[in-house]
């Protein structure tokens, strides 16, 4: 499994430098199912998204949102979980609704839809991309954003409401930029993993155990 481990509470590492979140352990519980043995590997996001079609991993599990651009290289399996973009500000920011990112630095994190979005024209409803940086991973845009480099980060949902319990003085706009479905992706073309995995997900799903991994890691109140 290929994934970018800075992306709470889907991926990150814990104090033991072990890979653990929401991914991590529905990887875990599907690969108990398949009778195969999970690896790990950490990288780059979009070193994550390209590492199955190059063969470095099977899969890439990573909170990856499922569009038309990622299906030409990889194909996904049935979404097991929805995510939100949203916007993080400093606490007295002027940015209160997305209008107001106009003219404004964003930040992101590199290779994310997030990005996608918010690096499209004006009439597709992005900003452009002279307004957006893309950084290394979450952690590092909200560094910047700490540090005043950015005005608002876009980010999802549930690592959001992560980095601004982590970090006080930061707060998260309640205007959604976008609704979007997190899958599992192989190579283009793998069927056969593609099919066994998505008998994984049902039956993981059927019996409860990827609410309550879900459950584990975002307490409802947070939804
Ligand atoms: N859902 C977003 C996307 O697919 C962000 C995913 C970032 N994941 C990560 N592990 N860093 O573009």
């Amino acid at each position: 499994m290929s994934t970018n481990a800075a992306f709470p509470p889907y991926e990150m590492t814990d104090d033991s430098g072990n890979i653990v979140g929401i991914d991590a352990e529905i990887a875990a519980a599907i690969a108990e199912k398949l009778g195969l043995e999970l690896e790990i590997l950490d990288m780059d996001f979009d070193g994550a998204l390209a590492a199955p079609q190059s063969g470095k991993s099977d899969i890439v599990m990573a909170g990856v949102t499922v569009n038309e651009e990622r299906q030409l290289v990889l194909d996904f399996t049935e979404t097991y979980a929805n995510g939100v973009q949203k916007v993080i500000v400093p606490e007295g920011s002027d940015i209160t609704s997305i209008e107001d990112m106009q003219g404004k630095k964003i930040g992101t994190q590199r290779g994310t839809t997030g990005y996608i979005y918010c690096s499209d024209t004006p009439e597709n409803g992005g900003y452009g991309e002279d307004a957006v940086t893309g950084y290394e991973d979450g952690a590092t845009a909200v560094q910047a954003l700490m540090n005043g480099q950015a005005d608002c980060v876009v980010i999802d949902n549930a690592p959001a409401q992560e980095y601004v319990k982590a970090n006080p003085g930061l707060k998260i706009l309640d205007t959604e930029f976008a609704n979007e479905d997190y899958a599992i992706g192989v190579a283009k073309g793998n069927t056969a993993l593609q099919d066994a995995l998505n008998t994984a997900l049902a039956e993981l799903q059927a019996d409860g155990t990827i609410q309550s991994i879900i459950d584990k890691y975002i307490p409802a109140e947070a939804e």
